[in-house]
């Protein structure tokens, strides 16, 4: 365990759509936890994403990121939205994020996926299937198929073409695996490398490191698996899974079939982490500009995140837990947001749900 902190920075980067009524509820939690746990927080507000590419030209400027770097933790709502998705446009929203990613040297995007009893009912799988979920998906988060170069639009035998390379050096599945090792040892002591091994010269790369360091974790029960066959098991067999450590855009991929299981994506949590002080906590969900300033998104994924920011930016896991339990307390006081509510519910705003968390946050315990 890292040891805690006195008074530390935030950048805190709402973003577009739903970012900011999500951020301004995690800012919120930040700021009451902070208070209670005896941390001085000062949280400093940037541009990122769509509305960066208006106002500067770019998702993410050079000032934006020497910010980040500069800061204790970053916390991230989401980017992105129709009127930046032209195809012809210099940048994407999406950009901006990938930049702060590669920036930071954020290589591990780690995912929670628990199933709350108390959303059962609105998991898209049977509740005797997915009742007690409790997995972690270590996703690879720069490099792979999001990062590889050469990465452009060209021609091919006089037709348009494109093309995106998927591509890993030794040292980044290493450090990834080994991530994805940690991960195991503190919890339940299981490991899944997820790879396309029967296709792809990178899969066979990927599993031969990843067996090979098995080796030095004979205390951890490791397994490897195809990509596709674990996207069958994962929705046939949610419980059976501890750690599982993958390729960037499989993680992508997964993670959201994950997060459904949990009945909504507005309940996944995210922390990128790397090797140096820097991290970055971002809800698993999008902007959803469908619903931006409706006051109904659910903030509970970003207020997940901010408790894995006090555990593993600030240390302070007592913080992190009493976030965590507040939150768990919350849906079972039959709190919902729009995306969560079943017939009859208890229908809330974000605001009324991120104020029902906040009341319902323990402070240290004093024995
Ligand atoms: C995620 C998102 C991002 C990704 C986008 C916003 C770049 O889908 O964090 O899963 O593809 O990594
Ligand atoms: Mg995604």
């Amino acid at each position: 365990m890292e040891k805690s902190l006195k008074a530390v920075q935030v950048v805190v980067t709402a973003g577009d759509g739903i970012g900011p009524e999500v951020v301004a509820a995690g800012a919120q939690v930040l700021e009451e936890v902070a208070s209670l746990y005896d941390l001085q927080v000062t949280q400093v507000e940037r541009p990122l994403g769509g509305g960066s590419i208006d106002k500067f030209g770019e998702p993410c400027t050079d000032e934006v990121l020497q910010d980040a770097l500069d800061a204790d933790a970053v916390l991230l709502g989401a980017v992105g939205g129709p009127q930046w998705d032209d195809p012809q446009a210099r940048f994407t929203p999406e950009e901006g994020v990938l930049r702060l990613r590669e920036g930071l040297g954020l290589y591990a995007n780690v995912r929670p996926v628990r199933v709350h009893d108390a959303l059962l009912g609105r998991s898209p799988l049977r509740p005797e299937v997915v009742r007690g979920t409790d997995l972690v998906i270590v996703r690879e988060l720069t490099g792979g198929l999001y990062f590889g170069r050469p990465k452009e639009l060209r021609t091919v035998d006089g037709e348009p073409a494109a093309v995106d390379t998927l591509l890993y050096r030794r040292s980044e599945v290493e450090r990834i695996v080994r991530h994805g090792f940690k991960w195991a040892s503190a919890r339940r002591g299981r490991l899944l490398s997820v790879d396309k091994f029967n296709v792809l010269v990178t899969g066979r790369f990927w599993r031969d490191i990843a067996t090979e360091i098995s080796r030095q974790y004979p205390d951890i029960e490791f397994s490897t698996m195809l990509a596709d066959a674990f996207a069958a098991a994962l929705v046939q067999r949610p419980t059976d899974w501890d750690v599982v450590v993958t390729e960037n855009t499989f993680g992508d991929f997964l993670s959201d079939e994950a997060g459904v299981f949990t009945g909504s994506l507005g309940m996944l949590p995210s922390a990128s982490l790397g090797d140096g002080p820097h991290a970055l906590y971002e809800p698993v969900h999008g902007s959803a500009p469908d619903i931006a300033g409706d006051h109904a998104a659910n903030p509970l994924a970003t207020i997940l995140s901010v408790a894995l920011m006090f555990r593993h930016s600030f240390g302070l896991s007592q913080a992190a837990t009493a976030i965590e339990s507040a939150v768990e307390w919350t849906l079972n006081d039959g709190f919902r947001t729009r995306d969560i509510a079943e017939e009859g519910a208890r229908l809330v705003d974000t605001q009324s749900m991120t104020a029902a968390v906040i009341a319902r946050i323990e402070g240290p315990s004093t024995n």
